[in-house]
């Protein structure tokens, strides 16, 4: 591909708008109303959000990971916690998620403060895995480096001889909640005037704001 095509890469956004009326005053509304229509608008992995986290170098990196729920006010998904990204929170346990719904010209960033749900809420959840899910949760050493994918499958059949039936919780394994100080909610619209409207945490409440695009 040369260089041009990826500079001439560009659309005009016209499918939305958002203004500080007519969004709602709960961000977790306005995230419950926006999911509704990504749910209805066919992408293939809806949940899919990019958590970024940084090491104690404040060394930035991100990742896709699944949104499981929002449970207590706090976005949750389910991970390894001595992957990367949990050794990154166990240094800084502040992080940002991302969703970007093309089909929508949508974009949400969430940004808090990061927990371990408790080991009951993890393994209710790890129990309604499929059991193949179950045992690749023991299997992989989740960023460690291995010599070849021999040695996960290897793993893999050590813990299906292990775990015939039940497959307890890992451990190493289970769920992180964001809870959110801050959304921004972001509308494509014509030539690069879009509509951004972030909300901050107050005391009781939220501030909503308009951005600049
Ligand atoms: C669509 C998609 C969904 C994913 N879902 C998860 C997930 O829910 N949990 C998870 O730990 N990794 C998930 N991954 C893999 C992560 O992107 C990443 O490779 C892995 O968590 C290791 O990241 P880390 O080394 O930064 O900790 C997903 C990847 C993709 C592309």
């Amino acid at each position: 591909m040369d260089k041009k095509e990826i500079q001439n890469l560009r659309r005009q956004y016209t499918k939305g708008s958002l203004t500080a009326k007519n969004v709602s005053k709960d961000p977790f509304k306005q995230f419950d109303k926006w999911f509704g229509e990504v749910l209805k608008s066919g992408f293939l992995e809806p949940n899919a959000m990019i958590v970024a986290t940084s090491d104690k170098f404040c060394k930035p990196s991100a990742r896709v990971v699944l949104l499981k729920g929002i449970n207590n006010n706090g976005f949750v998904f389910f991970t390894n916690y001595k992957s990367k990204k949990g050794n990154d929170l166990e240094v800084n346990p502040f992080a940002s998620i991302l969703f970007f719904w093309d089909i929508l010209e949508r974009q949400v960033r969430i940004e808090g403060k990061v927990e371990k749900i408790t080991k009951n809420e993890s393994d209710a959840y790890f129990q309604t895995r499929p059991y193949k899910s179950k045992i690749g949760a023991w299997a992989s050493k989740q960023s460690s480096v291995i010599e070849n994918r021999g040695t996960v499958l290897k793993e893999f059949i050590k813990y299906m001889v292990k775990f015939k039936n039940h497959v307890p919780l890992p451990d190493s394994w289970g769920g992180y909640k964001l809870i959110p100080a801050s959304f921004e909610f972001w509308q494509g619209r014509p030539n690069r005037l879009h509509d951004r409207i972030k909300y901050k945490r107050k005391k009781n409440g939220w501030k909503i704001e308009r951005l600049a695009p």
